[in-house]
């Protein structure tokens, strides 16, 4: 069996969607129109940063792709310009590259961390608007990397930046972000529902969220229900 999307031989396990079966959910998610124009030299050099970053944090790579293209989902409703659809997906796609500059014995720490060990940590998103900053044509990502901790009442960091202070791409970023946590399973625990994300998000409007931004969010329901779910078919073995 063959990946839908690259072709490549399937040997061990596929990610099935729609009744198609793919290689890996990057593949899928690479299929749908939320992630169009992925392949030029930018795009992939974001993609490979983010590599850079799993390989530090041990992750599997796929929590930032995903977070991206559900993120793209939303700035569609507000926007249409290729350009700056991009940025936002790039934004998304690179929110914690600046984790790249944390210790490991903080970065990689099982256990809850200490009070300056979060000061530390809290440094992540002005180191990665450094380094993005330096790449020409990435301005606005960078932007929305700087400010993806910000909350829109004023209580997040590095700024405390409020409203629409915050670049929209992050405030639609953060929700995004949110329903990601809530919906993947853990080393110490399994994912919850779809709805328990959706009423967690909802209360947060206004705190948090940007209350349009949640709007956003509850018109795209649908969609982005789909994609959650799909996303639970990775491990599916042939
Ligand atoms: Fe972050």
């Amino acid at each position: 069996m063959n990946c839908h999307h690259c072709g490549k031989h399937i040997t061990q396990q596929a990610f099935k969607a729609d009744n198609k079966y793919y290689c890996c959910e990057h593949c899928f998610l690479k299929t749908r129109d939320t992630c169009a124009r992925q392949e030029d030299p930018y795009t992939v050099l974001a993609e490979t940063l983010v590599s850079a970053l799993d390989l530090r944090e041990h992750e599997t790579g796929m929590h930032s792709k995903r977070v991206a293209c559900h993120t793209l989902v939303l700035a569609r409703r507000f926007m249409s310009k290729p350009d700056a659809l991009q940025q936002i997906y790039w934004g998304a796609l690179l929110h914690d590259i600046g984790k790249i500059g944390i210790a490991d014995t903080i970065l990689l720490k099982p256990e809850s961390l200490t009070e300056s060990e979060w000061e530390e940590m809290r440094t992540h998103p002005e180191k990665g608007y450094q380094l993005i900053s330096q790449i020409p044509n990435m301005n606005e990502t960078a932007q929305i990397i700087l400010c993806h901790e910000e909350h829109f009442d004023g209580s997040g960091y590095p700024r405390n930046l409020k409203g629409d202070k915050i670049p929209l791409g992050a405030r639609l970023f953060m929700i995004i972000d949110t329903l990601d946590a809530i919906t993947s399973d853990r080393p110490y625990r399994k994912g919850d529902s779809f709805d328990s994300a959706k009423d967690e998000i909802m209360r947060m409007a206004g705190s948090q969220f940007d209350p349009q931004a949640v709007e956003a969010f509850l018109a795209e329901e649908t969609i982005l229900r789909e994609m959650v779910l799909n996303k639970c078919h990775m491990g599916f073995s042939l």
